[in-house]
């Protein structure tokens, strides 16, 4: 055994040689996801030399050690490079050189993720091997970026054109068998990866089969004619699927400079893209983002050391639009589900529904009849209590309406074991309150999914006053487990998501009582990038579910205060939005919105009555007044402890409210804004608007200090 000289102060060896009968086995040992830090390509391109002059060496083979592959560059490297620090990517292009001139062949023996730089370390490569269940992908679009260690060059080479610009501009990963199928990988291994790569190895050399150069394979097209319509329909694909996003288009620009230039033009060409992309406000904001989704699990005070429970059988009450799709996604996570109702209509209504998504996603090719057919089996309809008793984890989802979830809670703590966690998915009601007619006060939490929630990722964990940390400890992992977002916010009216969503609704409904109409502010918002205008929102969501949530927060209750004027009378015509077919806008058989000019004239009706000059506004201050009274909201909570960080209301926003990740959430755009210039607006609002306007502290302090959420999140030091 022998270990290369890679050892990188208080980590250890980054790569480790191992010679087992001929070959030379290169691990990359970097946890925990192998990334291409400091130090690892070196690792690599020392221990690759080793094995090349050793010659007791016949084959090479490299892999990750531990869980997975390599899962592409570090991204903690790039965040520095995207905010003009540190001393820039990694020159991986000598590397991937070095690997594929090596005179011994190089086998590369792909587990879990063979990511970015990772799926590009492979692709230099003679032969690349794969465990059934790994995946290999070029996600770089999603953190704003494009492949840069040569990927948008040799991927057209091994897999076509079109296979590249789908994986490059889709970001996703494809499945073990779809990269032997589209020429990615050589094989797929059953049994132990190591021993059978060393085996391929062994075989490769001794047969003298070629050292497969991927620079040396042509570029070639599949499904299209020529290579100007692959192109032409992949920056099509890309303006649809990836709208306002830089990237993607940049990718197929690489990928045509693939076609075009010799190989190592494309090379620099690509260099120079992802230059381009890296230092763009994309790049700094996803890459924020990215950071964010997985901030949002440390919570201080809570550590490796806190007790997660078990969760192997959960139990909901109330099987409507949220009940259902709670259960189906708890079935999703192979988890069996009892799910209660109080009436045999509303529980046959319930599985009926849940049956018909399921029936959608098989006709959209998502799962099998099979994989379906075990996933509601999954899911145990009844009317009484049986079988709670064993339960881990009850949720609440009944109707919105405080008597009734305390009647709900106080017949669960007397049906549930002493430490079974119990969940509330109410919207807006006090946590407190509800735990508050409970034996363990300390096991209760609210669980807030969003509509619909077997799709929708965000979760928001709502913590008591009493809420202990092992439940909030084991509501994070069950939210991993569900494939969602956690995120911890404290119990307040409406949360985190929706208080927040308040005064944006609002001015949005101010705007147009001043002279906009519903569809020229949602074509605003749509083009800042939200991925619905907020009238269409508010009628997917129902005016009506919004009315109610007004009057139970006694929002407008403060004398003086301004009332938006149209919604109330909306609901009083029975006009509750997508589901009676009309609300702000008509809706057809295709459900698609349409202005309706009932709408508009009750609009201009009314704000003549109150009196409300009407002007003519730009997209701009549109965006501005929806958009500033959100983040002035969300400034409040978080001083307020009502979110532990700004990030974690940029993770709410992206995951729950369709705000594009591109600009990095509500909080970290106000930062690209300056903190001054919204704090100067918000102010300016307030002189010309009133009082609803008022600037929340924390908001002026910053701009006064010339700082932004994101330092004020480091100061916080969690
Ligand atoms: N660089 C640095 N840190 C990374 C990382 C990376 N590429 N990938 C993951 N991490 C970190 C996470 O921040 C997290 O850190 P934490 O524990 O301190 O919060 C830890 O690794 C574990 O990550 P996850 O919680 O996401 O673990 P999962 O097991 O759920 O997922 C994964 C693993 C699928 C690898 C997922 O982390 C992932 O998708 N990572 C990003 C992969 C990626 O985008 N690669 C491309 C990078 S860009 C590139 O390669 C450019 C190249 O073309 C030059
Ligand atoms: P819903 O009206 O579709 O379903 C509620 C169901 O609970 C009904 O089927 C009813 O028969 C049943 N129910 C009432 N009392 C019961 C009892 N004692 N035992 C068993 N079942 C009982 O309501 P929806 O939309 O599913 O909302 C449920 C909860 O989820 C509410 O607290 C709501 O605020 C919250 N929520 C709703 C969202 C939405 O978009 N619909 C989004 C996020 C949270």
């Amino acid at each position: 055994m022998n270990v290369a000289d890679n050892s990188v102060e208080g980590r250890g060896e980054l790569v480790l040689i191992r010679f087992e009968d001929g070959v030379a086995v290169i691990e990359v040992n970097n946890p925990p996801v192998n990334a291409l830090s400091e130090g690892v390509p070196e690792g690599i391109a020392r221990a690759i030399g080793t094995a090349d002059t050793d010659a007791s060496v016949r084959a090479i083979v490299l892999m990750g050690a531990g869980k997975t592959f390599v899962a592409g560059a570090d991204i903690k490297q790039l965040e520095e490079m995207a905010w003009g620090r540190g001393a820039g990517a990694p020159n991986m292009h000598d590397l991937l050189k070095r690997i594929e001139d090596c005179s011994k062949p190089v086998i590369m023996a792909i587990h879990g993720t063979a990511l970015g730089g990772g799926m590009e370390l492979a692709m230099a490569g003679h032969y690349r091997v794969a465990v059934k269940h790994a995946q290999l992908g070029q996600p770089e679009v999603n953190l704003g970026i494009i492949p840069g260690a040569e990927g948008t060059q040799r991927l057209p080479r091994l897999a076509g054109v079109e296979k590249a610009i789908e994986m490059c501009v889709s970001g996703k990963a494809v499945k073990a068998d779809d990269a032997l199928a589209a020429g990615i990988i050589d094989a797929i291994v059953q049994g132990d990866l190591r021993s059978e790569a060393a085996a391929f190895a062994r075989r490769v050399a001794a047969d003298g089969l070629p050292h497969r150069r991927t620079r040396e394979l042509t570029v070639h097209v599949k499904a299209h004619g020529t290579l100007q319509e692959a192109l032409a329909t992949g920056r099509e694909l890309a303006r649809k699927a990836k709208r306002n996003l830089i990237a993607p288009l940049k990718a197929i620009d690489a990928i045509e400079a693939a076609a075009s230039l010799p190989f190592e033009e494309g090379c620099a060409r690509e260099r120079q893209l992802f230059q381009e992309c890296v230092e763009s406000q994309q790049c700094r904001a996803l890459i924020h983002a990215f950071f964010a989704e997985r901030g949002v699990a440390k919570i201080s005070g809570i550590g490796k050391e806190t007790a997660v429970a078990p969760i192997e059988r959960i139990a909901i009450v109330g099987a409507g639009t949220m009940g259902g799709g709670i259960a189906m996604t708890c079935a999703n996570a192979g988890i069996p589900v009892l799910l209660k109702e109080s009436r045999q209509d509303a529980l046959d209504a319930g599985m009926a529904a849940i049956r018909r998504n399921y029936d959608a996603s098989v006709k959209r090719g998502r799962f099998t009849p099979d994989a379906v057919a075990e996933r509601v089996a999954r899911i145990h309809p009844q009317l009484d209590y049986a079988g709670f008793e064993t339960a881990d984890l009850v949720i609440e989802a009944v109707f919105e309406n405080m008597e009734t979830k305390k009647q709900v809670f106080s017949e669960l703590t007397a049906r549930t074991k002493a430490d079974c966690i119990l969940a509330s998915n109410t919207s807006t009601l006090d946590i407190d309150e509800i735990a508050s007619v409970t034996r363990h006060p300390e096991n209760v939490v609210g669980l807030h999914f969003f509509s619909p929630a077997n799709v929708m990722r965000l979760l928001e964990i709502v913590r008591g006053r009493a809420t202990k940390k092992e439940t909030l400890a084991t509501a994070l992992a069950l939210a991993k487990r569900l494939s969602k977002v956690g995120v911890v916010v404290k119990n307040g009216p409406a949360f985190v998501g929706n208080r927040m969503m308040f005064p944006y609704m609002y001015e949005a409904q101010f705007l147009v009582e001043e002279g906009a109409t519903p569809q020229q502010v949602d074509r605003a918002l749509a083009q800042f990038g939200m991925a619905m205008g907020i009238f269409e929102v508010d009628d997917m969501a129902g005016i009506d579910v919004a009315w109610r949530v007004r009057r139970e927060l006694g929002h407008f209750s403060e004398p003086g205060s301004r009332k938006p004027l149209v919604a109330d009378k909306l609901c009083e015509m029975g006009r509750y939005g997508q589901k009676t077919g009309k609300g702000w806008y008509l809706y057809g058989e295709d459900r698609k919105p349409a202005p309706d000019p009932e709408v508009l004239r009750l609009i201009r009706e009314s704000a003549r009555a109150a009196g409300i000059a009407q002007r003519e506004f730009t997209d701009e201050e549109i965006v501005e007044r929806s958009l500033y009274g959100l983040i002035n909201e969300g400034a409040r909570i978080l001083e307020e402890g009502g979110a532990q960080r700004a990030a974690d209301i940029d993770v709410i926003y992206i995951n729950g409210y369709g705000f594009p990740a591109w600009r990095g959430g509500p909080m970290f755009y106000a930062d690209t804004v300056g903190l001054r210039r919204i704090y100067d607006r918000v102010c300016q609002f307030e002189r010309e608007l009133g009082q609803r306007w008022k600037p929340a502290p924390l908001l002026q302090r910053l701009a006064t200090e010339g700082k932004s959420f994101r330092e004020y999140d480091a100061e916080q030091n969690i």
